[in-house]
């Protein structure tokens, strides 16, 4: 039985691109894609995933100024990703870029079956610290700047996650983790390309294994 995996992203999609040519290659496990959704219109994800073919689609999260309107309108475009979402009855939701945070009651949905992909080192216990392999102790950057933050910080290291999803922020059980050194002349291009070198592997590689359990 093929193992079915939903992608949502916001960006470039290189990542989903990975797991798109390692299914073609046969190097996905029981691993499909599905469906891809994205909640801007420009993603390039989205005219990767109409070259193969995969079922995808544009929610825009609706924009007010009124801001009492806003949880409402949030709630509304969430729970229509949900019901778009679950029509594929996925095996697994992989976010792959997408830069919007997911409440509790999405979450609760699909329990278990949402992966996040984190371009920089989280650690085990959910805490404000990481320890490198060779020892030093570096902060757990959270957010949606954490690239400049490594350089921000003058960090030796910083890298790249792959994460269960939980009602909290950039934590959750984690799937796999390579460390990526800064560079003396790294800018923040340069080094966001090398760490997603290491993210594509190893989406590819943990969506695989999750496919095999
Ligand atoms: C990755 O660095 C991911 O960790 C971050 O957004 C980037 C997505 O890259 N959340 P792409 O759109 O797959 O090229």
């Amino acid at each position: 039985m093929a193992y079915s995996v939903a992608v949502l992203l916001s960006g470039s999609g290189s990542n989903l691109q990975a797991l798109i040519d390692a299914e073609a290659a046969g190097k996905l496990g029981k691993a499909r894609i599905c469906f891809v959704v994205s909640d801007q219109a420009e993603a390039y994800g989205l005219q990767r995933a109409l070259v193969h073919q995969i079922a995808s689609a544009y929610l825009p999260l609706p924009r007010t100024r009124n801001s009492t309107e806003r949880p409402a309108i949030r709630a509304a475009w969430e729970q229509r990703l949900a019901t778009m979402i679950a029509a594929f009855s996925p095996d697994l939701i992989v976010l792959a870029g997408f830069m919007r945070i997911l409440s509790p009651r999405f979450l609760d949905q699909f329990p278990e079956r949402v992966i996040n992909q984190h371009p920089a080192l989280l650690p085990d216990d959910g805490g404000s610290h990481y320890t490198t392999s060779s020892g030093i102790q570096i902060p757990a950057l959270r957010g949606a700047h954490v690239v400049p933050d490594a350089l921000a910080h003058g960090l030796p290291l910083t890298g790249c996650t792959i994460h269960r999803v939980t009602p909290r922020v950039d934590d959750g059980p984690i799937l796999a983790r390579t460390e990526v050194p800064i560079l003396p002349h790294d800018s923040i291009e340069t080094l966001h390309e090398r760490i997603k070198l290491e993210e594509r592997r190893m989406i590819v590689e943990v969506v695989a294994r999750l496919s095999l359990l």
